[in-house]
């Protein structure tokens, strides 16, 4: 493959980016990464509402079910339709939109007065969570230069645990009062500083290339610190587009079959591996492995939030240096390893601090690895012309298998007891392992269009 035609970022007088320019890339990708923290928070902030929601609504067991996971549905949905959207109306007014949403429905959710009208804010809520898990990573991949692609675009998965943990904290403050309204209104603000943001932020230059406005292109790539290689960045994207492929059945071509796959399957395997089990249940599990009080157990999963957000930023600086495949590797081998301990202890009936360092050890893995290199890969190894919609695919695949594992977890354990149960979440990152060696390619500092010739040279070949 070529190299990629990034100047280092330094070299200003030979048309690399200004530090103004630098600072709008940097200004855009940490504001898109907002679409990343409301969905880190909006998922997680449930959780410290739960009971208060029952009280207030007088809702019964089935019906407290179905309030927390009516935002799952509003995902799956939400996931179906962002791809034709951002690929139909752009990324830019996507998320615009999607942030309007996050800001309404959120204040919905709030004022709620009943059980009816606090589901279906929740539902679009969820909707809105499903499309920013789509255009976000899309967005950022589509404006980064690729030599610093990784990190960039990674800044969602910092987003997205950042908002986790925030989540985390409001609930844990709010709680003292039981007041459940503000845990759901305190999601209007990034909210607003997301619309704010994206009302100046410039239009993904590939899409308005697909698009056919190549003098906003070209402006934007050099907004975006491209300085003299705008041009040829340009031309290397209409080259792509030039290709006779057309339509979402070019996923079928032997290639691009690979890359569907790939992106299916990082899906599956990110989610199959129990993090939401973790970041959903953490207190459960620790007060199964003999954690002597609730709110030990509640403090000790905020200290695994933090850990989740500081390893991310190890991850980020570490991702354009190493490359995906190498991060991937190694954590899915150390998630292995750090679950195999976990079933250990509840096997052995170990005290609550063995099971706690397991998994923490477990975070720190998934948060070098499958956390952020998932998403990023989903954003990078589609082409052009169907970029939004083959994404589409991969992350309803995320939040489906999202909902399953997360909906069965506790029957699980109940069924097979926590040690099987982790030791089958093990099992399942050696096959993550394995699926990462034998399938994901290295995308490391090529272009998107290099990454779709690979695509195409593949399908050449194997005519
Ligand atoms: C996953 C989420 C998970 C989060 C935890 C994301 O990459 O998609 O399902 O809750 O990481 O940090």
């Amino acid at each position: 493959m070529k190299q990629d035609a990034f100047p280092p970022i330094s070299a200003n007088n030979s048309g690399g980016p200004t530090s103004s320019a630098r600072t709008m890339v940097f200004l855009t990708a940490a504001t898109a990464a907002l679409g990343g923290l409301l969905f880190g928070y909006d998922t997680s902030v449930i959780s410290g509402a739960m009971l208060f929601l029952r009280t207030d609504f007088h809702l019964s067991d089935v019906q407290l079910e179905f309030a927390v996971g009516i935002a799952l549905g509003g995902a799956l949905v939400g996931s179906g339709l962002a791809g034709y959207c951002a690929d139909r109306w752009g990324r830019r007014a996507t998320l615009l939109g999607t942030g309007v949403g996050f800001g309404v429905f959120a204040a919905v959710s709030g004022l709620a007065t009943g059980l009816v009208m606090f589901s279906i804010a929740r539902f679009f809520v969820g909707a809105c969570i499903g499309v920013a898990s789509l255009v976000t990573p899309l967005y950022l991949a589509e404006m980064a230069p690729a030599r610093i692609r990784g990190a960039l675009v990674s800044l969602n998965q910092l987003a997205i645990t950042v908002g986790i943990c925030v989540a985390y904290f409001v609930d844990y403050e709010l709680a003292a009062e039981q007041n459940w309204r503000w845990m759901f209104i305190s999601a209007v603000l990034p909210a607003v500083v997301l619309i704010l943001g994206m009302l100046f932020l410039p239009e993904s230059p590939r899409w308005l290339a697909r698009a056919g406005y190549r003098d906003r292109a070209l402006a934007g790539f050099r907004r975006l610190g491209r300085g003299e290689e705008a041009e040829a960045e340009l031309q290397d994207v209409e080259r792509v587009l030039a290709e006779k492929q057309e339509g979402f059945w070019i996923l079928l071509q032997p290639g691009f079959r690979v890359a569907a796959l790939v992106g299916i399957g990082l899906a599956v395997f990110q989610q199959i591996t129990g993090i939401n089990t973790i970041i959903y249940y953490s207190p459960e599990i620790l007060r199964m492995s003999g954690y002597p009080s609730a709110k030990a157990a509640i403090l000790a999963a905020g200290i695994i939030g933090v850990v989740n957000v500081l390893i991310t930023v190890v991850s980020i600086l570490l991702v354009d240096r190493l490359g995906r495949r190498f991060l991937l590797l190694v954590g899915t081998a150390g998630m292995a390893a750090a679950l195999t301990i976990v079933g250990i202890a509840f096997y052995r009936h170990t005290t609550g601090s063995a099971v706690f360092y397991a998994v923490v050890a477990y975070i720190v893995f998934f948060g070098v690895g499958l956390g952020p290199v998932v998403w990023l890969l989903i954003s990078e190894i589609y082409p052009i012309k169907i970029r939004g919609q083959a994404m589409s695919l991969a992350i309803l695949t995320v939040w489906g298998t999202n909902w399953l594992v997360a909906g069965t977890f506790l029957s699980v354990i109940h069924g097979v007891g926590p040690a099987v149960t982790f030791w089958i979440f093990g099992v399942l990152c050696v096959m993550a392992f394995v699926f990462c060696l034998v399938f994901v390619p290295e995308t490391k500092g090529k272009s998107l269009e290099d990454i779709e010739r690979h695509w195409i040279q593949f399908s050449a070949n194997r005519k």
